[in-house]
């Protein structure tokens, strides 16, 4: 059996109901080390598991003969208008779904009126990233090198990004185990173009006796509170800090003049044993008492799970391997698809639960 992979589509099959049907197609056209890569969450999988599995013990409440003339999911944030709240994360070297990568996502970005977060570790320019038209926010990593970090905020600002995103979660990984049983290892081509010229620190393979980790070079040079206050001297633009995974975090972030907070345990790809995200957003939201916009991610693959978010107070949510499976299976079509099928069952879920507005999803529409 050869394992090749097929072709990407041409077109969407007519079979295909739901973000997830995207799973199959997607990782017969993808490498098989590409797939551990995209699908791959930290250790033993659990908690990426447990982002999706999560949503499961919430359910849905209906409401009868409600009013809708009018119903809308427009929101504003930061001073921007968006159609509705589904927001695509930010996912590293798309090139490993899709020939055209990151430029394919913000096409179907674009069309379907979603706001791209576009990774550090994008596969294109982030000039040719923003000429699709897409409305588009920028992920950084603050960098050991801050200089270059500075110049590279300086180049997303011209190139158009609206805010900024710093994950926070992730100053050190370990190997996936998924990733290091497949043998992936990055292809040649598929670069952090952005990144190009950066002095970087590796994290090293520590000598047989030696710490493996603590007291390494990369985490002494892991950004702290004082680089988000540093950031935010920097830039005009909103700063987020993605990662928060703790009530008192999210307190010291704001205190910090982050802009917005998005919960998220970076789709469980970094520390193996965390909680679903959505187990974790009522004690943030009561924390951040609506002193700024409040962002999700982790597992959202069905429109019913963005309205539970939405419920348990987040203001927005970011989809990830969502879409991904869209990409990795049809190229611009399937994300397009895909945002599309989020969009239509989070507005068949407020019909039906007679929220007119994004403002009337609320607690009381779940059961745990
Ligand atoms: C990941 C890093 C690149 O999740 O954010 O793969």
């Amino acid at each position: 059996m050869s394992d090749a992979p097929l072709p990407k589509l041409a077109s969407i099959p007519p079979e295909v109901a739901s973000a997830r049907d995207y799973e199959a197609l997607a990782q017969e056209r993808v490498a098989s080390g590409s797939w551990a890569y995209l699908a791959g969450g930290a250790g033993d999988e659990r908690t990426s598991a447990r982002n999706r599995a999560a949503f499961d013990d919430l359910t849905l409440c209906t409401r009868l003969l409600r009013d809708m003339k009018g119903a809308h999911t427009r929101l504003e944030l930061f001073g921007q208008n968006l159609d509705h709240p589904l927001l695509l994360a930010p996912v590293a070297n798309q090139l490993l779904a899709h020939p055209d990568g990151e430029l394919a996502t913000a096409t179907a970005a674009a069309a379907m009126g979603a706001t791209m977060v576009v990774s550090t570790q994008a596969n294109f320019a982030l000039e040719e990233i923003a000429a699709t038209g897409v409305n588009w926010w920028f992920q950084l990593y603050i960098q050991p090198d801050r200089d270059f970090t500075a110049a590279l905020v300086r180049r997303a600002e011209a190139a158009g990004c609206k805010a900024l995103v710093v994950t926070a979660d992730a100053p050190v990984s370990g190997m996936r185990h998924r990733e290091q049983r497949a043998g992936f290892v990055m292809p040649p081509g598929v670069e952090a173009v952005n990144l190009r010229g950066m002095r970087s620190l590796r994290q090293e393979q520590a000598a047989p006796g030696a710490p493996p980790l603590l007291g390494s070079a990369l985490l002494a040079a892991a950004p702290g509170w004082d680089d988000l206050r540093w950031l935010k001297s920097l830039t005009g633009l909103p700063v987020l800090l993605k990662g928060v995974m703790n009530a008192d975090d999210a307190s010291l972030a704001l205190g910090a003049g982050m802009d917005g907070l998005i919960v998220s345990n970076h789709g469980g790809r970094i520390l193996d044993g965390q909680p679903a995200t959505i187990e974790m957003l009522p004690e943030i939201a009561q924390a951040v008492a609506g002193r700024a916009p409040l962002l999700f991610d982790g597992g959202i693959s069905r429109g019913a799970d963005a309205f539970k978010a939405l419920a348990l107070g987040a203001d927005a949510v970011l989809a990830g391997r969502a879409w991904l499976s869209g990409l990795a299976a049809a190229g611009a079509p399937g994300v397009a698809h895909v945002l599309h099928l989020l969009r239509a069952e989070l507005e068949l879920t407020m019909a039906l639960t007679g929220c007119r507005t994004l403002a009337e999803i609320e607690p009381a529409l779940l059961r745990r």
